[in-house]
């Protein structure tokens, strides 16, 4: 077990580092975005959920900066949730109360002793045993019994897990099939190393299950002996071809991966969501553009694909930041690409905006808002139309939303790539 990720009573605190800092408030602040969303309609008074850690570890950092503390994974969820709570209820004449029970678990019971006795300091004592359930186990054998107890809450199963592992191998694809199989509602935070996996693979790789559920098969390995020369491109196209089949093989319909480096261990890390939800990957997608923080994107940001993508070759791009330059870029690809991919669906003479959104779902760094102003730009140029969800057309250039439809021309013009704006 690495240092980093050590907790034994009485002993000193890990030191936290920067880029387990910056998983963590993109945790916290999908949290609130999350809550803000579901529980928008203020008539509603409860929300039931789940919030499941199945790799909590202990629950405090060393925070690195003269004796402060920084509060790990599972009280970044506890309190995730009471200040939720305390924002929603802000103006509301109905209040809500968000029903939440939490489920943490670590294979190691020193790591879990260390997060109980965390636990019984902080205010959140009184819920020990009551919504705060501690259990000592794999994840993996652990699964079933939380597919249960979430079932038993609700049958919908709406919950969050945080699948914190620290390599690649502790969250089999067997089990992420499960939870999307049986959960309506789950969405999952996974961070995955695929460096270490690629690390593993050193001169003399041979296929075995650990890693063939991850695509590495004789075909990969076989590519690899070219790609792991290439430190650059060579090692991206392999870490976008495990993502691809992570994307493929967990049973989730979105699935967007973000990249971040360890500089300690010099290794890239996937900090994956993924969900059954168009919406929930939006309001992700917009989590990392508002932290700019340092998750990269694989590849570009405007329509991409997992996997072997030629373009990264022509233009050498494999790593995209969420940083506003990036997102003029994007912008600029995404007018000349998108009239094309929407050309090409829209071949019934109509196409809802929704379901153009779950197609290019999980090939696009864009937010929803981003592929609106692009869809506005093409109303506005008259190469589409738009209808509103209650019939009547709207006036070219208006702006967009999910439940419009987009209406081929009468007289269509050819849709051309425009060029890109210098
Ligand atoms: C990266 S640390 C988690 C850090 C924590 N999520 C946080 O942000 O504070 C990974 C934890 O997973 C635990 N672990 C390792 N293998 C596991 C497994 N198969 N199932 C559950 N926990 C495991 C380790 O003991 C360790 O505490």
């Amino acid at each position: 077990m690495v240092k980093n990720f050590t907790w034994r009573a009485g002993s000193v605190l890990p030191k936290i580092e920067e880029h387990s800092d910056r998983k963590l408030q993109v945790i916290e602040r999908y949290l609130e975005v999350y809550f803000d969303t579901v529980a928008a309609n203020p008539r509603q008074d409860r929300l039931n959920i789940t919030l499941v850690d199945a790799f909590c570890g202990g629950g405090l950092y060393d925070a690195c900066q003269g004796g402060a503390t920084r509060p790990g994974s599972p009280l970044v969820l506890l309190e995730g949730v009471r200040r939720a709570e305390a924002k929603l209820n802000l103006g509301r004449i109905k209040p809500i109360r968000i029903d939440a029970d939490f489920l943490f678990s670590d294979a190691r019971a020193d790591h879990l002793e260390h997060l109980q006795s965390t636990i019984q300091s902080s205010e959140f004592s009184d819920s020990l045993g009551s919504s705060i359930h501690l259990k000592v186990g794999k994840f993996s054998d652990l699964l079933p019994e939380y597919i249960r107890h979430i079932r038993a809450r609700q049958t919908a199963g709406r919950s969050i897990f945080i699948l914190d592992q620290f390599g690649y191998s502790d969250v089999p694809m067997r089990s992420m099939q499960q939870l999307f199989a049986s959960l309506k509602k789950v969405e999952v935070l996974l961070t995955f190393s695929i460096d270490a996996l690629l690390n593993y693979l050193g001169d003399n790789p041979s296929v075995e299950s650990t890693i063939a559920q991850f695509g590495v098969d004789t075909s990969f390995l076989s590519k690899w002996q070219d790609w792991k020369f290439d430190a650059a491109l060579g090692r991206s196209t392999a870490q976008r071809t495990i993502m691809e089949s992570i994307a493929s093989q967990s049973g989730a319909k979105f699935f967007t991966p973000f990249m971040l480096r360890s500089p300690s261990d010099h290794r890239w890390m996937m900090l994956a969501h993924l969900s059954q939800n168009q919406a929930a990957r939006d309001k992700m997608l917009g989590v990392h553009w508002e932290l700019q923080n340092s998750f990269k994107h694989m590849g570009r940001g405007s329509l991409y694909q997992l996997g072997f993508d030629q373009r990264c070759i022509e233009s050498s791009a494999s790593l995209f930041n969420f940083v506003e330059g990036d997102r003029a870029t994007m912008i600029t690809e995404l007018e000349s690409e998108l009239p094309r991919r929407v050309f090409d669906l829209i071949r019934g003479g109509e196409l809802a905006v929704q379901s153009l959104l779950e197609i290019i779902g999980n090939q696009t760094a864009a937010t929803n808002s981003d592929l609106f102003l692009v869809l506005g730009a093409l109303s506005a140029d008259r190469d589409i139309e738009i209808r509103k969800s209650n019939g009547g057309m709207k006036r070219p250039g208006t702006a967009i939303a999910a439940n419009d439809t987009l209406i081929l021309p009468v007289q269509p013009k050819f849709f051309l790539p425009k060029p890109a704006r210098k």
